[in-house]
């Protein structure tokens, strides 16, 4: 299963399970519920065409469906989900992936919460019914099936609306992580990096931030927001980026602006993974000694994001082959950053990248340029 998938998962049941302790869902409400489940069972099929009749006499979401058979099959879907797991309060690891299912559906169809609270409303009502004919002479039975009734319904509405908004934000990640890469080829193809170094550098921040501790989290937006290391040469003039020789003093001190130009170009905003890019633009060319640009920081004056990228870009970029260039092997590189440990380099995070050597080269043949 794929690794987002799983993370979903996890997130659900841990949602699922406040959700179920907050709403006082046991099993003394499955218990009830089971109880009468043959019952509500003999209703479920004139329930649903009520319910899918409304559906389809509202002219907003009657288009949702493209023909008969696609309403049969919806109809089929939520009977067994009714059934199987709602109305048994069975809200076990197939309820979950059930669940997602029928969220990541919906949020294709754009069935949102609009539709959400009018149909499990409907269906509350109708559920109640059916209960209040037949139990009207045990008014306590009656109040506890009502309310494990709502109580489960409102469990399934939440964990399916909440897949829906889950996808959402998945597809407004994927389009910001698309627009982010965009950005940074658009410094790079300036320069002569090319390629996925782009790719492998941050695969290789990542992994390095996770060797010294530091949360999946934080990984991940370092991941995210490496790439952009160089988008500050977007703002320098092709005579001097693109120049096959040695480069003047004056020309030196322009390229040497690149950080800055990049940290310019990057909102000054509130959220992490922005300002992590802020300052990986930054401070990618600080060294440990102080002898870096563009501000001569030292040590961990050096955010971590900035020390960590220059290892990776650095490590990468000896590796590639670029035009003036031939690519160095693993072992010169690597013995390239051994060298510089303590002077480009913070000595603990060359010591961390050694240790996930194998990594670094899984993720050189995963992403290579061939
Ligand atoms: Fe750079
Ligand atoms: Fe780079």
């Amino acid at each position: 299963m794929p690794q987002q998938k799983i993370q979903n998962l996890q997130l659900m049941q841990t949602r699922l399970d406040k959700w179920l302790e907050f709403l006082s869902i046991d099993e003394s409400t499955a218990d009830c519920l089971i109880g009468v489940a043959p019952l509500l069972e003999k209703h479920i099929d004139s329930l649903l065409d009520t319910v899918y009749e409304k559906i389809l006499s509202n002219s907003a979401t009657q288009e949702m469906f493209a023909d008969l058979s696609s309403i049969e099959r919806a109809k089929q879907a939520q009977r067994h989900h009714w059934i199987y797991f709602v109305l048994r309060a069975n809200f076990g690891p197939e309820y979950l992936v059930a669940a997602r299912r029928i969220g990541e559906t919906h949020y294709r169809l754009g069935v949102d919460l609009r539709f959400y609270l009018g149909t499990y409303t409907l269906m509350t009502d109708l559920w109640n019914e059916i209960v209040l004919k037949h139990f009207r002479n045990d008014c306590l039975f009656l109040q506890k099936l009502l309310s494990a009734i709502s109580r489960v319904t409102t469990v399934d509405m939440g964990m399916t609306t909440a897949v829906y908004y889950d996808s959402q934000s998945d597809a407004l990640r994927e389009l910001a992580h698309e627009l982010n890469f965009a950005l940074a080829r658009a410094g790079e193809f300036r320069d002569n990096e090319t390629g996925r170094h782009l790719v492998r550098m941050s695969k290789m921040c990542r992994a390095l931030a996770k060797k010294i501790g530091m949360e999946d989290q934080w990984a991940e937006m370092l991941e995210i927001a490496s790439p952009l290391h160089d988008v500050g040469k977007i703002g320098i003039p092709d005579n001097v980026l693109l120049k096959p020789g040695a480069l003047l003093p004056d020309e030196i001190r322009l390229m040497r602006t690149h950080p800055s130009i990049g940290a310019t170009i990057i909102p000054d905003y509130p959220a992490e993974v922005i300002k992590i890019a802020r300052r990986v633009a930054l401070t990618h060319h600080e060294k440990w000694d102080g002898t870096g640009y563009p501000s001569g920081l030292k040590k961990k004056e050096i955010p971590l994001e900035g020390r960590i990228a220059a290892i990776c870009d650095v490590y990468d970029a000896l590796v590639s082959a670029r035009p003036y260039k031939e690519p160095w092997t693993s072992q010169k590189a690597t013995h390239y950053i051994q060298e510089r440990s303590g002077q480009d380099f913070d000595p603990d995070l060359v010591e961390a990248f050694l240790a996930i050597l194998p990594e670094v080269h899984a993720i050189q043949i995963k992403y290579s340029d061939h």
